[in-house]
């Protein structure tokens, strides 16, 4: 099995501990504003307990496992509230709870928060909630009805993130969360060739209304090292009839390689994952969902190693919202 999460148990201190540092940051009203909390998420990262944050350096440094679980967190004490019927994360007077402040914290041990121009607003959190009228929507993260097939997040994008974060905050649907790694891939050289040259579409999915500024026709499907490629690839929206040859070989191995190696990982309330967006995909198979206060509802967040790589796409310094 090449696909590998790594679980952190907290122990009673670390939980005590964290709460704490939560406690502290609460107190300070403006911090339930995603954007200014954002801007000092890195800062009180470096408070979580020394434990943690070499789980997460470990994870980032060595390349050794797909995603990073952190469950039972000191968090969601009284229950998330009802689950929105509508994308909160647009108003004005949005607020973060606790998971949500966890969830930026342990994230910005990997990196900084992100957003896109073109998904809701540039909004940083995400909320992801089965809404009827999107039921039988293809690839988007409000369907339930039918499969989302294995996408790297934001894969059309130069500028996607290293790490996918997802805060889970209801799943009584026990709707499963599928990843699945490049790791252990077996590719010929000439396979591996091909994949690395720009001949591949990459669309964006639908949470993303953009303003077509990304060339999506032409790009590679591998990218950093051959030896243990990276990838980026979105098999939701992937059309296999209209590559033949080498290119359709070579595709068809790798989709089955993740087929393969798929492991489906079901969230519970208060738990935070961490997937790495260069090695791994991820999907979401059909499922029934609960509609109303009920629902199943994630919320999610992306980080980027660096801010400066995409300050070309950004159109301050200020923004996390990169242009797409
Ligand atoms: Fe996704």
């Amino acid at each position: 099995m090449t696909t590998t999460v790594k679980r952190l148990i907290l122990t009673n201190n670390e939980k005590q501990q964290i709460r704490g540092l939560l406690n502290e940051i609460i107190k300070e009203p403006e911090m339930a504003n995603q954007y200014s909390f954002m801007e000092k998420a890195v800062l009180y990262a470096q408070e979580l307990p020394r434990s943690i944050r070499k789980e997460f350096y470990d994870f980032k440094r060595r390349e050794e496992f797909s995603a990073l679980l952190i469950s039972s967190n000191p968090v969601l004490a009284d229950g998330a509230g009802p689950t929105p019927s509508r994308h909160i994360e647009l108003d004005d007077d949005y607020r973060l709870n606790d998971a949500n402040i966890l969830h930026g914290l342990y994230g910005s041990l990997l990196g900084e928060g992100i957003g896109f121009t073109s998904q809701r607003g540039g909004s940083l959190y995400n909320n992801i909630v089965p809404f009827p009228g999107y039921s039988e929507t293809a690839n988007s993260s409000a369907g339930s009805v039918l499969d989302f097939g294995f996408h790297v997040e934001d894969a059309f994008h130069p500028a996607r993130p290293e790490y996918l974060g997802l805060a889970c905050m209801r799943n009584d649907e026990r709707a499963a969360t599928i990843i699945s790694s490049i790791d252990g891939i077996n590719l010929s050289t000439e396979e591996i060739q091909v994949l690395f040259e720009a001949r591949f579409k990459i669309p964006h999915n639908p949470i993303h209304s953009t303003s077509d500024i990304i060339e999506e026709n032409a790009q590679t499907i591998l990218f950093g090292h051959s030896d243990a490629p990276y990838v980026k690839i979105n098999a939701a929206t992937l059309n296999i009839e209209e590559y033949h040859g080498i290119e359709r070989q070579a595709l068809e191995k790798l989709l089955y390689h993740f087929s393969e190696n798929r492991i489906a990982l079901v969230l519970e309330p208060a738990d935070c994952v961490f997937i790495d967006n260069y090695r791994c995909v991820h999907a979401r198979d059909s499922f029934k969902a609960n509609y109303g206060d009920n629902a199943r509802w994630l919320s999610r967040v992306v980080f980027a190693s660096s801010l400066r790589k995409s300050r070309a796409m950004r159109n301050s310094v200020g923004t996390r919202a990169i242009n797409a």
